[in-house]
């Protein structure tokens, strides 16, 4: 039966792959371009001789690829890497039957100032590096051999206040349609009514007809459930006036929808034919979902009617080895490891993401809060986007909310962040026309800005500006006077009509396994520090603030994950993220979990090798969702500490209590003890209702023995630019790992795949991201493997001087890829 089902499945996608391409094709253009990393005169000319560039395949960031130097003209905010000018070019076939379509290319982010053209003809010039943008070719596109140029100029520096990548970094699509077709980001779904009785789906679409007679036409609306059924459909016929775009509003009723959800975030898809005598002339096939949001001023955020709080990440858009560059596979990881601590929402800071990275945030069940700009007119650094306001945030915003608005993710828009027209005069009226056009292009969503300077003694923001946010988003709500203690509240006595998320909030940074605080290269004076205290502290009180009031929506910490720049050398990257630059969680990432979720956890650290500190103390911290944990070193122990939050209060009588009493020894959201130093076991017992559930231990180990590689979470699936993620440990000969081991590491890859990134999330390393060589970093490193593009076996080997090697081996299926690709077309 089962097989059936799938049967029917294949044979239906791949009637569907079969009818699209009787009428439109997408095509993924991103393999075979040629790249030099000079400015090169003539190269915008079709005749240009290309050959001797090297060859590669998008996406593709250089800056990535080079050296960190402390001279390099970014400096700390690019990450200290090169970034200058590049070119790109791209030959390929079109069939004869192209001469009847219209062409058109799609640029998913190219870093930036672009200059395009096709065959020698200049298509436009884009400066903003995070959008993405599209040209029609139609007029100068040929059967036969084309080529594509592609001039990037990320040479003025600084542009951007992190690292941003330099090249053509994202995918590049190709689309044939007919010249009768649903336009470019021309179809806008919304459910203005969903629960879980039926919902309404509206769709508004553009179609553009360049043909220079009018059609009759059937426009066929079909909702497709996540199986591909068809769950609603309807029917109806149009003229379509010559040379025109013409707007369509249509309402589909879906009976018994299956909501979208953080926790089972189902899909849907509509598809749109157009049917010209009963042939089908273009269809275009848009993943929405079914789901209500509100913002309420009482209980904060409501998803399908249920109150959810917004347990944030600021996520910026680099995956450290990669650069910019980024194959989805990468953000499925990092996406998981922010699930398994809890975090269900995430800000795009502080610009337009790659469109994969919505579809994940779609597939996997993450609020989006949907970030555009870091800049308006008031600039940060000197060549950024101020420059380019006037002229191109209309457009710039417009293309934005066009592109992403049908994703269920997205729950409410940023129009920017830190953004200085907050505390001038006029900054309101600067803001107007941006909110207007917020809310013409999507009124189901609300619009909010990342403020920094709500109350400050050094300016603080204008309260035209304030009122005009949708919701007000508070940068650091605890910074001034008060506030420390006071968060929100303030501001929700004088402003009751104020709704309040908190855009980016503090949260416990750090460098991943170190723990020393003074001079750490005298270790036997340095202090111990298992976290970073005051940091924990403030996330804490944070925490308690946001989670016992409803009316915060919720926060988004500053940040998730370490990126690029922002750093002072020798440092190449912030350290603010709770998982460093490989995806490796910090024991910070662990605070969030224990709060977070309730899949039982106890997280106990530092580690336990201090041979130079015999009989010293050395303090012993937990992270834990278990009210009562005990302590033993070396079975013996070192007494039981308790918390609870929220704390129970009397419950149906004087002294009567829901639950088992918890008699806390910390009003603290962690444990600590101190331990006087032995070598051995440090072991964690975990209580719940007084009843043992959960224990962990951790060993001193010995001496680097051997090289553990292993499979962190994701495996090469399939052929097509697939990637697999390699953690690399180093092991003592009783197989503990060695907290503290910085040994040299070689990796060499045979078969059909490549090391495209290998790092060790230590923020001071300067090996290139590309070397396959490398120190692992208090035990750990991280290797990244894509596939050559081919089924097969891919072996992937570690060795270092005096340990033992170790083999992982990936097989790569071959799987219909999901894109069909240029070069598949027929001629
Ligand atoms: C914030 C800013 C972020 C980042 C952070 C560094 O104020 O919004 O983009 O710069 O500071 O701590």
């Amino acid at each position: 039966m089962k097989k059936l089902f799938l049967m029917t499945v294949l044979i239906q996608s791949f009637i569907l792959r079969l009818t699209a391409q009787d009428n439109r094709q997408r095509l993924l253009m991103d393999f075979n371009w040629s790249f030099s990393q000079t400015d090169t005169v003539g190269a915008d000319k079709s005749d240009f001789n290309d050959n001797k560039w090297r060859k590669l395949d998008l996406p593709h960031d250089w800056s990535i690829e080079n050296e960190f130097s402390e001279k390099a003209v970014t400096g700390g905010g690019g990450g200290y890497l090169p970034t200058g000018i590049g070119w790109y070019r791209k030959h390929f076939v079109l069939p004869k039957s192209v001469v009847s379509k219209n062409v058109w290319i799609e640029f998913d982010g190219v870093y930036q100032n672009s200059d395009v053209w096709i065959n020698g003809h200049h298509l436009g010039h884009y400066p903003n590096g995070y959008m993405s943008f599209y040209y029609d070719l139609t007029p100068n596109v040929k059967s036969g051999e084309n080529v594509i140029s592609v001039r990037v100029d990320n040479s003025r520096q600084p542009n951007t206040r992190w690292y941003s990548g330099s090249g053509i970094y994202r995918h590049v699509w190709l689309t044939l349609v007919n010249s009768l077709h649903v336009a470019h980001w021309g179809t806008y779904i919304a459910t203005p009514v969903a629960d879980s009785a039926s919902a309404v789906v509206s769709v508004k679409t553009i179609l553009e007809n360049k043909n220079s007679s009018s059609k009759k036409i059937l426009i066929r609306s079909m909702v497709l459930d996540g199986e591909g059924k068809e769950v609603a459909k309807s029917e109806s016929n149009v003229l379509i006036e010559p040379s025109k775009n013409s707007e369509i509003e249509l309402r589909l009723t879906v009976a018994s929808p299956s909501l979208w959800s953080i926790d089972v975030p189902n899909m849907y898809k509509l598809r749109l034919s157009i049917i010209d005598n009963n042939k089908i002339i273009d269809e275009s096939v848009t993943p929405f979902g079914i789901r209500d949001i509100k913002y309420d001023l009482k209980k904060g955020f409501l998803l399908n009617g249920k109150q959810v709080k917004m347990n944030g990440v600021c996520l910026h858009h680099d995956a450290g080895s990669v650069g910019a560059a980024v194959p989805e596979a990468m953000w499925v990881r990092r996406l998981k490891i922010l699930k398994e601590m809890g975090c269900n929402a995430i800000r795009t800071s502080h610009n337009p993401v790659a469109p994969e990275f919505l579809d994940l945030c779609d597939q996997m069940g993450f609020l989006v809060q949907d970030e555009i700009f870091d800049e308006w007119t008031a600039g940060k650094v000197k060549y950024g986007y101020s420059n380019y306001f006037d002229q191109w945030s209309q457009k710039d915003l417009v293309n934005f909310i066009h592109r992403d608005r049908n994703h269920p993710s997205i729950v409410m828009w940023s129009a920017g962040n830190e953004i200085g027209e907050q505390k001038q005069e006029n900054g309101h009226e600067i803001f107007k026309p941006l909110l207007d056009t917020f809310h013409r292009e999507d009124a189901t969503r609300p619009v909010t800005t990342g403020n920094d300077n709500i109350a400050a003694d050094n300016g603080s923001a204008k309260l035209p500006f304030l009122q005009m946010l949708d919701i007000v988003g508070y940068n650091y709500v605890d910074r001034w006077h008060e506030r420390r203690e006071l968060f929100y509240d303030i501001d929700h006595h004088d402003h009751p009509d104020w709704k309040m998320v908190g855009t980016e909030s503090v949260s416990i940074s750090g460098v991943r396994g170190n723990y020393y605080g003074g001079n750490f290269l005298k270790m036997d004076t340095a202090v111990i520090r298992p976290a970073n205290l005051p940091g924990v502290i403030r996330a804490e009180q944070l925490w308690k603030f946001v989670s016992s009031h409803d009316y915060v929506i919720g926060d988004f910490m500053w940040t998730g994950i370490d990126y690029l720049g922002e750093a002072r050398w020798p440092n190449r990257n912030a350290s603010s993220g709770v998982i460093d630059l490989c995806g490796l969680p910090k024991d910070a990432y662990y605070f969030y979990q224990s709060q977070w979720t309730e899949k039982p956890m106890i997280h106990l650290f530092p580690h336990w090798n201090w041979n130079r500190k015999k009989g010293k103390i050395i303090p012993i911290m937990v992270f834990t969702n278990y009210d009562t944990v005990e302590l033993f070193l070396n079975g013996k122990s070192f007494g039981k500490k308790s918390m609870e939050f929220p704390r129970q209060g009397n419950s149906g009588g004087w002294n009567k209590y829901d639950r088992p009493q918890v008699n806390i020894t910390t009003g603290d959201l962690h444990l600590t003890w101190d331990v006087p130093y032995e070598s051995g076991v440090l072991k964690a017992v975990g209580r719940k209702g007084g009843k043992v559930a959960y224990e962990t231990e951790i060993h001193t180990a010995g001496a680097p023995a051997s090289i553990r590689l292993s499979i962190d979470r994701n495996s090469i699936d399939s052929d097509s630019r697939d990637v697999a993620h390699i953690k690399i440990e180093i092991l003592d000969a009783k197989g503990n790992i060695v907290p503290n081991a910085d040994n040299q590491v070689q990796i060499a890859v045979e078969g059909e795949g490549e090391l495209i990134g290998l790092d060790n999330g230590n923020p001071a390393d300067h090996s290139s991201m590309k070397s396959n060589t490398r120190k692992v970093f208090n035990g750990l490193a991280l290797a990244v493997i894509q596939s050559k593009n081919k089924p097969g076996v891919v072996r992937v080997k570690a060795y270092s001087a005096g340990l033992k090697e170790s083999t992982v081996e990936l097989s790569i299926k071959k799987i219909i890829p999901p894109f069909a690709k240029v070069e598949d077309l027929k001629k």
